[in-house]
């Protein structure tokens, strides 16, 4: 049963713009494997973790390292989630993630559908 979905838009230039601009921002948004990757992919994960606070209906507390966007060999997106964000999801019944990505015209998009 589908228990919630969410969906992000970003900005490309405008989020790097904020990455250069404050140093500390890119370790506060992601782990350590997300970083450094292309600007849109970037993007897009942080647009993945927006889209999960939005399943979740936006509660307060939730870290954004909890919320881990994993690229497999393929390129195919998965998220691994834990704390803040695994408790929210075990409260509403959330077992499993999906997500989907993408970026054109300067935009980077995520949904996710959280499954019960
Ligand atoms: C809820 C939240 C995601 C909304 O972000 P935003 O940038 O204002 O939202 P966007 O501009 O992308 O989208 C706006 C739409 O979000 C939806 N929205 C607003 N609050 C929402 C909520 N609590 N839950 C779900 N959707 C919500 C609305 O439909 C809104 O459209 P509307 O203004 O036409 O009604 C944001 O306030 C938030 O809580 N961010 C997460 C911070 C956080 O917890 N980070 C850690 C994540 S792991």
């Amino acid at each position: 049963m589908i228990i919630g979905i969410g969906v992000d838009l970003v900005d490309i230039a405008r989020f790097e713009e904020a990455l250069r601009r404050t140093p500390a921002l890119g370790a506060r948004l992601f782990a350590e494997s997300e970083r450094g990757g292309r600007p849109e992919s970037l993007a897009a994960s942080f647009a993945a973790k927006e889209a999960v606070a939005k399943a979740l209906g936006g509660p307060p507390g939730l870290s954004w390292t909890d919320v881990e966007v994993i690229r497999d060999a393929a390129g195919c997106p998965r998220l691994e989630i834990r704390d803040t964000v695994a408790d929210a999801a075990s409260q509403r019944g959330i077992r499993r993630w999906h997500v989907s990505l993408s970026h054109d015209a300067g935009m980077s998009i995520a949904m996710v559908v959280a499954e019960g």
